[in-house]
């Protein structure tokens, strides 16, 4: 919509919002205004009851390239720690609906880092990935260093941090960073990616923003903490009506119409 300069916000199916990234010239680079309205859009898809999943995305040529290279390069050491530069992007991780990143094209520093911050990421046989930071004299400052290696592993993340070589969509699909290569041709990942955010729509509010929680909580919690939280949640959810009409339902051999209450 037009209320933003950097992004554009649509409603391709009903519970579904695709936030675009819009800086086609430049490949998408994520300034500091850019981040400003992603936050703000997401935070008002999270508050709207009728919306039940996100899909986050760029261009065919480039989910993201990067940090704004040319915003970044001339601060100094006292403006980024004072303001505490790139913090406020990890915003985005405290939404509580599902976000899928459809990733085409380049992924590369803060793009990589935004795909790795959603909770799903589809990615078209076109996407490259990578955190070349390495080669501008930095490294990654958008949470690379950790979800990477959470996702991929050490001496896998290690590498590519260090040499700052990109890699493809089957490679990260193979080290289960993304969750699927979808088939080639244009618009193809974020149909897809629509197609899950509507069937994750179509479940109970309650339930699915508890699955998220817990799943991301294994990434925080030791094992034994991350079981009894997950087990209180589950407890939790017998205090919902959702619980009752989905195992009513499943009783009575017809699908369930949740309220999400
Ligand atoms: N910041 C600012 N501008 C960028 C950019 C970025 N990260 N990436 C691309 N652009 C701009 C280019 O400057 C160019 O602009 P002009 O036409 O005005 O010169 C335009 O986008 C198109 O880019 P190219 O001409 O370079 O396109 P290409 O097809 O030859 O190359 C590319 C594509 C390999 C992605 C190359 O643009 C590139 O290497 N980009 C930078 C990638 C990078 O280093 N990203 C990490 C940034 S640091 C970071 O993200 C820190 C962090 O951890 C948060």
């Amino acid at each position: 919509s037009s209320q933003y300069e950097f992004i554009l916000t649509s409603r391709p199916e009903p519970g579904v919002t695709l936030i675009t990234l819009n800086r086609p010239k430049v490949l998408n680079a994520l300034c500091s205004p850019l981040f400003v309205e992603l936050n703000k859009a997401v935070v008002e898809a999270d508050n709207d009851d009728s919306v039940g999943a996100i899909v986050l995305t760029g261009s065919e040529r480039a989910f993201a390239a990067g940090a704004d290279i040319r915003e970044m390069k001339d601060k100094e050491y006292a403006d980024v720690y004072k303001n505490n530069f790139l913090e406020s992007w990890q915003d985005l991780t405290k939404t509580r609906k599902p976000i899928i990143a459809a990733v085409s094209g380049y992924a590369l520093g803060g793009g990589c880092e935004l795909a790795l911050m959603c909770d799903i990421i589809l990615a078209s046989p076109t996407a490259k990935f990578g955190q070349p930071e390495i080669n501008l004299g930095v490294i990654p400052g958008g949470g690379g260093s950790q979800r990477l290696t959470n996702a991929i592993g050490k001496s896998r993340a290690m590498e590519l941090i260090l040499t700052g070589r990109t890699f493809t969509a089957q490679e990260a699909e193979k080290w289960g960073m993304v969750s699927r290569v979808v088939g080639e041709g244009e618009g193809e990942v974020v149909k897809e990616a629509v197609a899950v955010a509507k069937e994750i729509s179509s479940k109970g509010k309650i339930a699915v923003q508890a699955a998220k929680e817990v799943v991301n909580a294994a990434y925080e919690l030791n094992l034994a903490e991350g079981l009894r939280f997950e087990r209180r949640i589950f407890h939790g959810l017998f205090a919902t009506k959702d619980q009752k009409e989905g195992m009513t339902a499943f009783a009575e051999k017809r699908k369930a119409q949740f309220t999400n209450s």
